[in-house]
């Protein structure tokens, strides 16, 4: 099924069981947060929710819904990604990177339904005056305070917009980004900006300032279609543009829009859209604290404040937020469907990964267990060193490694393999590199140690000499001549 826009997701959910209507006032000041993290704590990650009456920091009724939780189970995270499991995106993309040159005719013709599926997929321009752009506030004309924008914990510095579609261009080429950024609401007509320093958003600031200086456009889209609010969330490569991949994943093109004040592109079936700038010649401004999704308070910092200077939204427009705290919340799911997808592209710089998993206990950056198809010695430190050099996967900060049979998902699996396997003295390195913006253990903010453990069998090629015990494993035999008794025995019945 795929979806145009957020209430048509919402509709579908609602119909389907999976979304609660809390028809009572709630307030956006830590009340909506608390209920929301009972609901994402609950088996499978709970329902989404829709706040129908929203109380505003000020104590008055907001009129704008708050939708929350929206993609947070497989279920909904697969159905906003138009497919009944998240693996056949990894399926596909994988099909689509395969490096190989068709043969004779028939290879040609079986290249043609791939080929087409990309030239379907390009983002196209919405006939007409586009949904989003239904309501136009110029300045003075709006208060961003008026939104239901959630303040989610109680040392936070104020209410956070937690589920943007912060669009930039490259001063250069102008080529788009679209990040996920948080921006915390300081007033009528500014927010913080969010942008990590290792994030496509903050790169266009520094290139806007080294070659123009002054005010960057930049436009935020709140709500749109399922797959197109998951893109700026995932680590496309620079200069990968989030409408096409949104278009792939829909296997149908996202309908864009012109910002009004800036020549940024738009997505039609915004529900809301703050258009901007961010002054790169502005000193930064304090920013947080901020109740983050390590499950730790993030500190005060410095970003750039957002200017809004126009505001547009449709004429009903719904409010999407997320929640992040403690985990389990919502981001497994983001988190854990772009861990899914991305995997193949992993694969495509260093082939010997055979899978890898980012449990939620590690906060994705924290801990990443990775299984390899060892061919040489020493090919865990290999892998390790070369996904501290892929992307976003720099910031890890503990890598696992394991030999190919091991289930990297079930965690319970592979750190007992990995335990069982490592002499620590000789098995385990630390490196140094960037780490995630938000770790608060590094001696120094965003710069510190990395540790790698190569939890494989060991070789005597690697300097084992002793004998390597076989895993424990019943035979085969056995195993078929109990199975086909098993339904007789009355076991699984037992309480
Ligand atoms: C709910 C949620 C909130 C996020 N908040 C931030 C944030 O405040 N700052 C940030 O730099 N990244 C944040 N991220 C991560 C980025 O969205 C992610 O790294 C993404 O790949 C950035 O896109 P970019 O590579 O185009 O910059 C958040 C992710 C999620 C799922």
């Amino acid at each position: 099924m795929i979806f145009e826009n957020l209430r048509e997701f919402l509709r579908y959910l609602d119909r389907t069981g999976q979304l609660v209507r809390v028809t009572q006032p709630v307030s956006v000041d830590l009340e909506m947060a608390e209920i929301t993290d009972r609901a994402m704590k609950l088996p499978g990650g709970g329902p989404a929710l829709f706040f129908e009456r929203p109380i505003l920091m000020d104590g008055t009724e907001s009129d704008i819904p708050v939708a929350i939780n929206v993609f947070g189970s497989w279920r909904r995270m697969s159905a906003a990604l138009g497919v009944e499991d998240v693996e056949e995106h990894a399926r596909r993309i994988a099909e689509l990177i395969k490096p190989e040159i068709p043969k004779g005719l028939w290879g040609k013709v079986q290249m043609l339904p791939k080929l087409a599926e990309l030239t379907r997929v390009p983002p196209r321009p919405y006939k007409g005056s586009p949904p989003c752009q239904e309501i136009v506030l110029r300045e003075g004309e709006f208060d961003l305070t008026r939104l239901p924008v959630l303040k989610t914990w109680p040392q936070d510095g104020g209410p956070f917009i937690t589920l943007p579609m912060v669009i930039t261009a490259d001063p250069e080429t102008g080529v788009q980004n679209i990040g996920m950024y948080r921006m915390q609401v300081f007033g009528p007509d500014t927010t913080g900006m969010h942008w990590q320093q290792h994030k496509g958003g903050a790169g266009h600031a520094r290139a806007w300032k080294r070659t123009r200086g002054g005010r960057m456009p930049v436009v935020v889209a709140i709500g749109g279609d399922p797959a197109t609010m998951y893109t700026p969330s995932a680590p496309l490569p620079p200069g990968i543009d989030e409408f096409l991949f949104g278009g792939f994943l829909r296997r149908k093109p996202v309908r864009t829009a012109k910002a009004l004040t800036a020549d940024l592109t738009i997505p039609a079936e915004a529900e809301i859209v703050l258009e901007g700038y961010v002054d790169t010649d502005e000193p930064l401004a304090i920013e947080g604290p901020f109740g983050d999704h390590t499950g730790f308070y993030t500190l005060e910092e410095q970003y750039p404040v957002f200017h809004v200077t126009t505001v547009t939204m449709r004429a009903d427009p719904v409010y999407p937020a997320t929640l992040v705290g403690k985990p389990p919340v919502e981001d497994v799911y983001l988190g854990g469907a772009t861990e899914r997808i991305f995997l193949p592209l992993a694969k495509l710089t260093i082939p010997e990964i055979v899978d890898y998993h980012m449990p939620p206990e590690g906060v994705f950056h924290n801990l990443v267990f990775v299984s390899i198809k060892k061919d040489y010695p020493g090919q865990a430190f290999k892998v390790m060193n070369g996904l501290w050099g892929l992307g976003l996967m720099s910031l890890a900060k503990v890598i696992v490694v394991v030999d190919e049979w091991i289930n990297v998902r079930d965690t319970f699996e592979a750190w007992w393999y990995a335990l069982g396997n490592i002499d620590p003295e000789r098995d385990v390195r630390f490196s140094r590199g960037p780490v995630d913006d938000l770790d608060h253990a590094s001696q120094i903010a965003s710069f510190g140690s990395k540790m790698g453990i190569d939890g494989t069998k060991k070789w005597k090629e690697e300097g084992f000499t002793r004998p390597w015990p076989d895993m424990i494993e019943m035979s085969d035999e056995v195993k078929a001549r109990v199975d086909a008794l098993w339904p007789r025995l009355g076991i699984d019945r037992t309480p």
